[in-house]
């Protein structure tokens, strides 16, 4: 068996329908009880968590219900990591997608929702193929606090 570096590791997969969006939210809000986080910390990761997953329901399934995995881990360091994917119809440009007001969507989207997670969490990969999905990776690092089981 491979060595296992991470501590705690949970996988979601559901459908691209919207009102996954505030479960899927809610879920990852649960797994990072147990760094016992403060408010704004866990205000933090659902934000970017509700960003990362509406970009997979809306523009990476725009015409057809698809699957969506989300993966939460617990890295060394109090470090959340969180990936979403989908098997949708990818992003051409990765680096043009990510540009602030940038959006392909309609009148609804501001382009604003990669500078959210960006802003919000530590790290933020994103890898995509056009007509295959796109693969995002956001890390968080959490404050240490004192009596934590981390
Ligand atoms: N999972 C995805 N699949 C396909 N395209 C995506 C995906 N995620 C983002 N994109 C593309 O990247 C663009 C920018 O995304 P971003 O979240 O920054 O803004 P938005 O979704 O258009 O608007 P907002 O998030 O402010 O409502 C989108 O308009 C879309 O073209
Ligand atoms: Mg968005």
């Amino acid at each position: 068996m491979p060595t296992v570096t991470h501590t705690n590791e949970v996988t979601i997969s559901f459908l691209s329908r919207s009102a996954n969006e505030g479960f899927a939210r809610t879920a990852v809000a649960c797994f990072a009880a147990q760094l016992d986080p403060t408010l704004d910390e866990i205000g933090d990761v659902k934000t970017a968590v509700s960003e990362a997953v509406t970009n997979a329901i809306v523009h990476g399934y725009p015409n057809e219900l698809g699957k969506i995995t989300l993966r939460v881990r617990l890295l060394p360091d109090r470090t959340l990591e969180i990936t979403v994917r989908d098997w949708g119809v990818g992003i051409p440009d990765v680096d043009k997608a990510r540009t602030p007001l940038y959006t392909t969507g309609n009148e609804e989207r501001s382009g604003m929702g990669f500078t959210i997670m960006e802003s919000f969490m530590d790290h933020l990969k994103v890898r995509s193929k056009e007509g295959k999905g796109t693969t995002l990776v956001m890390r968080k690092r959490f404050s240490p606090r004192a009596g934590a089981a981390m």
